[in-house]
């Protein structure tokens, strides 16, 4: 059994800590006050539930897990014997760096430091670390208990077995890694996210499309067979010479600027910022949010669970499918 100590016990934190005593490490979740941490545990065991009502985790499993959670205030009362400290706090780059330098004073020789970071580069967290070879990004995707992603990215003084030790952990945790090996922003999933953000946004911006036409075009085309099938994958199948041909002729058409689209820049500086305000690209005071949430959130336990199944049951996912283990 490993100790993990995850500092930050937010939206990430505690969903990481779910994952982490499911996995049977003891887990200490860590905030700035008893009130927080303890609000990060009782998200952390709903979390356990959740996994239960989804049946992605057995009844005996949830127990064990929720038996080995607990949360803390004092990072040098738990830190000194941990095997791996995972820090999901604030994104900001000061607080991470001072957090990084006192874990690195009281950790033990041998453990692991990693962040949950989504944009700031490890290198430059790390910058006052007492050992940065033993410290990388560990990008968990929200919801953190439920999407298998995560990605490992490696920092300039990472070291190889730094990358390798957390991508045997996360995969012993039911996770899927992917390790990143160069620390630019964007890490690697958000890079092609954004790429399909762009070119959305610019297939409505030129009139192509509806906002409506472009997300259902996502939705009932590509996404359903990417969880199995990954765009790499489908060149190979189709044929390279194919995939060449249809690049040199479509690439030219597509959006390649480095700055955002007009239109997104527009339906800011107008007050139209999506949920929050009540329009976007969408009229949200006549569409319901609850229900797109609904659906996501039934939806994702469900595609993990297709593809644990088919895994199980042929061995028939790919490299890089979902984990079969929990
Ligand atoms: N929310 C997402 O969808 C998402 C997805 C992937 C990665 N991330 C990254 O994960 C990290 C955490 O994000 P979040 O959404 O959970 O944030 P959050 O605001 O929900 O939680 C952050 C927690 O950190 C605590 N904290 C701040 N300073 C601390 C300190 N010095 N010591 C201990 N605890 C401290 C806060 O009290 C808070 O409880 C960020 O780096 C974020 O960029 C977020």
């Amino acid at each position: 059994m490993q100790t993990i100590v995850v500092v930050g016990a937010g939206m990430m934190g505690a969903k990481i800590a779910t994952v982490s005593s499911l996995s049977r490490n003891k887990t200490v979740l860590v905030d700035t006050d008893q009130a927080r941490a303890d609000a990060g545990m009782e998200e952390a065991l709903r979390g356990i539930d959740h996994m239960v009502a989804f049946s992605l985790v057995s009844e005996e499993n949830a127990l064990q897990g929720k038996q080995l959670i607990s949360s803390e205030t004092r990072l040098d009362r738990v830190v000194p014997v941990a095997d791996v400290i995972i820090e999901a706090v604030t994104e900001n780059l000061g607080i991470k760096q001072e957090l990084f330098h006192m874990i690195s004073e009281l950790a033990p020789p041998s453990a692991l430091i990693t962040s949950n970071t989504s944009g700031l580069r490890i290198s430059d967290i790390a910058k006052f670390a007492k050992h940065p070879e033993r410290t990388a990004t560990t990008h968990f995707w929200f919801p953190a208990h439920l999407v298998p992603l995560v990605e490992i990215v490696m920092g300039e003084h990472t070291a190889v077995q730094t990358a390798e030790a957390l991508h045997a952990m996360l995969t012993r945790w039911g996770k899927t890694p992917v390790t990143v090996c160069k620390d630019f922003p964007g890490q690697l999933a958000n890079r092609i996210l954004q790429a399909i953000i762009r070119e959305a946004v610019h297939i409505v911006e030129s009139g192509l499309a509806s906002p409506e036409d472009v997300d259902t075009a996502i939705k009932a085309g590509m996404a359903v067979r990417f969880p199995v099938w990954g765009p790499l994958e489908h060149i190979d199948a189709v044929g390279l010479d194919l995939a060449l041909s249809v690049q040199k002729e479509v690439l030219p058409y597509l959006n390649s600027e480095s700055t955002p689209g007009k239109i997104l820049e527009r339906l800011c500086a107008e007050g139209n910022l999506g949920w929050k305000s009540g329009k976007g690209f969408y009229d949200w005071h006549t569409r319901s949010k609850e229900t797109l949430s609904y659906v996501r959130d039934c939806f994702v336990p469900e595609a993990v669970k297709a593809v644990r199944k088919l895994s199980n049951e042929a061995g028939a996912v790919p490299e890089g499918g979902v984990s079969s283990e929990s």
